[in-house]
């Protein structure tokens, strides 16, 4: 099976990269972070505190978290029920980023990540891909743009949800969850050795996508392209 591994601070143009490629490639395309969203879901409707390792440690026998396809998209279900809208909202965000830090809840949500990646040809998004979940990856892209041009970019994603939201706030939210993402203890946010840095901050999509596509074709090789 092949691999393409994404990772990256929020709103660097992941998703949009990592849809790109796998539709061109013919993969199929885990975005990981819908799983810990997904959690931090289950725990906000508990009125359980996100950042308290005991309390979601505990009710993690209570979760099942599964990943559908539906008409090539990825849907994610909660106790069987499709959750994907629910999961953007934007509270979700950092209580997606507070329960990823704790330890039950990434080894809960590993063997799902490496079982996808055993069975179907992906191209995965999230914050340690290239480096804990799939090091075996064939290309490892570590996409990021500056936190400015982060939250103009999610406050248009929101605006275009109908979401009203506020930039400044939205600024400082992508700080405070780069900063936890990176500084947690287990499996934080960094670029793997072997993977290839590309800064999105200037560019516009389009030749981020020729020059991602470029980079796939070469270390893929023969692949329905
Ligand atoms: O990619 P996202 O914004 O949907 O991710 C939400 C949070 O989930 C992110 O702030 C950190 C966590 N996450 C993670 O720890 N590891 C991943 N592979 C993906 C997401």
């Amino acid at each position: 099976m092949k691999a393409i591994a994404i990772d990256g601070p929020a709103s660097a143009g992941k998703s949009t990269m990592a849809r790109y490629l796998s539709k061109e490639l013919q993969f199929i395309y885990v975005d990981t972070g819908a799983l810990y969203r997904a959690i931090g879901l289950y725990c906000v409707h508990k009125g359980i505190d996100t950042t308290d390792g005991q309390q979601v440690t505990a009710i993690l026998n209570e979760v099942v978290v599964e990943l559908k396809y539906v008409e090539g998209e990825q849907r994610v279900f909660l106790n069987g029920q499709d959750v994907s809208q629910e999961i953007r909202q934007p509270e979700m965000s950092m209580a997606a980023s507070n329960v990823s830090a704790i330890s039950a809840v990434r080894e809960f949500l590993f063997e799902l990540q490496r079982d996808m990646a055993r069975h179907n040809n992906v191209v995965m998004d999230g914050r340690d891909i290239g480096t804990v979940v799939l090091p075996w990856a064939d290309l490892k892209i570590y996409l990021t743009a500056s936190p400015e041009e982060r939250a103009r970019r999610r406050q248009n994603e929101y605006a275009q949800k109908g979401i009203e939201t506020d930039y400044d706030k939205l600024l400082e939210e992508i700080r405070q969850r780069d900063y936890n993402d990176q500084h947690r203890l287990i499996a934080p946010l960094k670029k793997a050795e072997d993977a290839i840095e590309v800064d999105t901050t200037h560019d516009n999509m389009e030749e981020t996508m020729a020059r991602l596509l470029a980079l796939a074709k070469e270390k893929l090789g023969n692949v329905a392209v």
